[in-house]
C-alpha cells in the first residue's frame, strides 16, 4: 500500500472544499449561476445537453483558485465571475472532448455526456462551451484576458494530442510525461492564476509566484489523478478504474515501475499492459498493481507529487498573509489527499 492509502491524515472530501472556497462562496455561486444562464440561450437540444453538463457540477477548483487570488490581490470588481466562468466552460469543454477520445462512459458519478447523447452530440456540446468561453471573455474587451485563454486552449489541444501519440510508448520518459501534463492539465491551472493576476493588477513579484503556485498545483492534480486511476475506488473518484491502463496511457507509476525493474519484469510488465487494451481482465489489473506495489512506484510516485506540492507551498508563502492565501495553502493538501 502507498503512503498515501495507509497514512494520509487529511483525506480530502467535498465539505473540507466547501471551507476551503469559504471567502469567495458568494462568487463562486454566481460563477455557477452564470453557467447555467449560457446554456439557457441555446437551442432546444442544446440547452438540454447543457443543462444536463452543467447541473453534473465538477469541484470548480479552477475558477475557486482565480477567484481567491483576484481578491487577495484587492479586484473588487465582477469580471472575475466572468472570466472564472470561462475557464471553467474551457474545463467543461475539454473533459466533453476527453470523455469522447477515452470512451470513457463515467464521470463525477454519472454517465459521461458522450455516454448519454453520442460522441457527434457531445462533440458539438463540448465545442459550444468552448466558443462561450471565448465569447465571454472577449466581451471583456481585454485583449491580454482573450489572448490568456486562447493559448492556454491551444496549450490543453496540444497536450492531449501528445498524448494520444505517445499511447503504448514505454519508452516514454518522466520528461515527456511531465511536459503533457503540464500542457493538457496544469496549463489551465497556471492561467487561471495569470488571469487573476491580471485583473488584480499583481506585482511582478506576485505574478512569478503565483504561475509558480499554478503551474505545480497543476502538475500535482495530474499526477494525483494518475494514481486515483490505479488505485482509487470508483465510488469515489466517480470513474471507472485503470482507464488509463485501458487505452495504453503510459502515466508517472508505470513510467517509474518500468525504471525500476530489470528488463525481465519490464517486459512483463509491458506484455501485461498490451494485453489490456483487449478486453478488462480483472486479473491483469490486479497483477499489474502488485508490480507497482513492489517496485515501489506507487509510492515514489507520491513522493514526487509531494515535492511539487512544497514548491506550490513555498510559491503562495511569498504573498502576504490573508485568508485567500490560507485557502490556496489548504487546496494544496486538498489536492494531494484528495480521492476523487
Ligand atoms: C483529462 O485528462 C483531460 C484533460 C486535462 C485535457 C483534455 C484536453 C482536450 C480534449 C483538448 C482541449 C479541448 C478544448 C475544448 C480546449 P485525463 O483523461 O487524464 O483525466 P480523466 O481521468 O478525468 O479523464
Ligand atoms: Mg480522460
Amino acid at each position: 500500500m502507498t503512503r498515501r492509502l495507509t497514512k494520509s491524515a487529511k483525506d480530502s472530501n467535498p465539505t473540507e472544499l466547501n471551507n476551503i472556497f469559504l471567502p469567495v462562496s458568494r462568487q463562486l455561486q454566481s460563477v455557477e449561476e452564470l453557467l447555467k444562464t449560457w446554456s439557457g440561450e441555446s437551442s432546444p437540444v442544446l440547452k438540454k445537453m447543457a443543462k444536463e453538463v452543467i447541473s453534473n457540477q465538477g469541484k470548480l477548483i479552477r475558477p475557486g483558485v482565480l477567484l481567491l487570488i483576484a481578491r487577495h490581490l484587492g479586484y473588487r470588481g465582477n469580471n472575475d465571475i466572468t472570466v472564472a466562468a470561462a475557464i471553467e466552460a474551457i474545463h467543461v469543454a475539454s473533459l466533453i472532448h476527453d470523455d469522447i477520445i477515452d470512451g470513457s462512459d463515467i464521470r463525477r458519478g454519472n454517465k459521461t455526456a458522450s455516454k448519454s447523447f453520442g460522441a457527434d452530440f457531445s462533440l458539438l456540446l463540448g465545442d459550444f462551451f468552448f466558443i462561450r468561453s471565448i465569447h465571454n471573455i472577449m466581451s471583456l474587451k481585454d485583449r491580454n484576458l482573450s489572448e490568456m485563454i486562447t493559448q492556454v486552449a491551444q496549450q490543453m489541444v496540444e497536450g492531449e494530442i501528445e498524448e494520444l501519440a505517445q499511447s503504448y510508448n514505454f519508452s516514454l520518459s518522466q520528461a515527456q510525461y511531465m511536459k503533457i501534463i503540464e500542457k493538457k492539465t496544469a496549463s489551465l491551472f497556471l492561467t487561471s492564476c495569470r488571469l487573476a493576476c491580471r485583473l488584480g493588477k499583481a506585482s511582478r513579484k506576485e505574478q512569478a509566484a503565483l504561475e509558480k503556485y499554478g503551474l505545480n498545483l497543476g502538475l500535482v492534480f495530474q499526477i494525483i489523478d494518475d494514481l486515483i486511476d490505479l488505485v482509487g475506488s470508483p465510488l469515489e473518484t466517480g470513474k471507472s478504474g485503470f482507464s488509463d491502463l485501458k487505452e495504453g496511457r503510459i502515466t508517472l507509476p508505470v513510467i517509474l515501475a518500468l525504471k525500476q525493474t530489470g528488463p525481465e519484469a519490464a517486459s512483463q510488465l509491458e506484455s501485461l499492459l498490451r494485453k489490456t487494451k483487449k478486453g478488462s481482465e480483472k486479473e491483469n489489473f490486479s497483477i499489474l498493481l502488485n508490480i507497482l506495489k513492489k517496485t515501489g512506484a506507487l509510492d515514489l510516485t507520491v513522493l514526487q507529487a509531494e515535492n511539487l506540492a512544497a514548491k506550490a507551498r513555498e510559491a503562495v508563502m511569498v504573498l502576504k498573509p490573508s485568508p485567500y492565501r490560507e485557502s490556496l495553502l489548504d487546496l494544496v493538501d486538498f489536492v494531494i489527499f484528495r480521492k476523487g
